[in-house]
């Protein structure tokens, strides 16, 4: 009998079929020309195309995907019989790392697992977050909704803990809306922990416009596979 295999997925996936394309046309462009310098503009192309590709996969490779999620939940310290929120749960990475942290909680991950998302993780469906969970075996902790993050489906201070990783920075449309939602589930007292590789100081300005308070950071480098910051927060 095989043994069913945890995975996490890779990270945009339509991003990387976006740049494999792009690399088998700049190869079919390099044979169409003989012009020497041309082909060297293109060989150039080529191995920048192939170093972004290879980046994607090193920073997706589950078990560094895997260290930064303990990483994050060890600084986010969830309490014993916490009720807990990861938002954009993807296939349940953070949602399970949170489960297997503490005893007697409970943890809901939410997503929208839309197919036409670019920021998302490949095999993106809530049977593989599910799955995933079986085979952590933390299922019973664990609970999958589908839902959107600017309209979460929950009463106010519902959560002791709120995580959300490796999403806000690509949320475009509606960022606001999240951090509003994500404020408002979350219980007085209670913590929020958010990843941001790239806008560490524009979310922690409007955390604090929400009322967010006691900020607290810490940063991972290449050796964790993201350059990226952790933000910890309380309600
Ligand atoms: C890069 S993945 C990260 C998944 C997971 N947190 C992880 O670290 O493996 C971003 C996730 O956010 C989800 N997402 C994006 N916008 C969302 C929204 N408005 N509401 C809920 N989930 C959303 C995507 O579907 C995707 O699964």
């Amino acid at each position: 009998m095989s043994e069913e295999r945890i995975s996490y997925g890779i990270y945009s996936p339509g991003v990387l079929g976006v740049f494999i394309f792009a690399i088998v046309a700049c190869f079919f462009l390099y044979l169409i020309f003989n012009n020497l310098v041309i082909r060297y503009i293109i060989t150039i192309i080529i191995l920048a195309l192939a170093i972004i590709i290879g980046l994607i996969f090193y920073e997706s490779s589950s078990p560094l995907r895997v260290k930064r999620s303990i990483i994050l939940v060890e600084f986010a310290e969830p309490k014993e019989n916490s009720v807990m929120l990861d938002v954009g749960t993807g296939r349940g990475l953070v949602a399970i790392t949170l489960a297997k942290a503490c005893k007697n909680c409970k943890v809901t991950g939410i997503d929208t697992w839309s197919p036409l998302s670019l920021s998302g993780v490949s095999g993106n469906t809530m049977e593989n977050a599910q799955k995933n969970a079986e085979i952590e075996k933390v299922e019973h902790k664990v609970k999958f909704q589908q839902a959107d993050a600017r309209k979460l489906p929950f009463p106010d201070n519902t959560f002791d803990l709120v995580a959300s990783h490796e999403v806000l920075d690509s949320i475009v449309v509606g960022r606001d809306k999240v951090l509003k939602e994500i404020y408002r589930v979350t219980k007085r007292g209670g913590k929020f922990v958010f990843s941001t590789a790239l806008s560490k100081y524009i979310l922690i300005r409007k955390c604090s416009k929400m009322g967010f308070k006691k900020f607290q950071s810490v940063r991972l480098g290449l050796r964790e596979g993201a350059i990226t910051y952790y933000v910890l927060c309380r309600k």
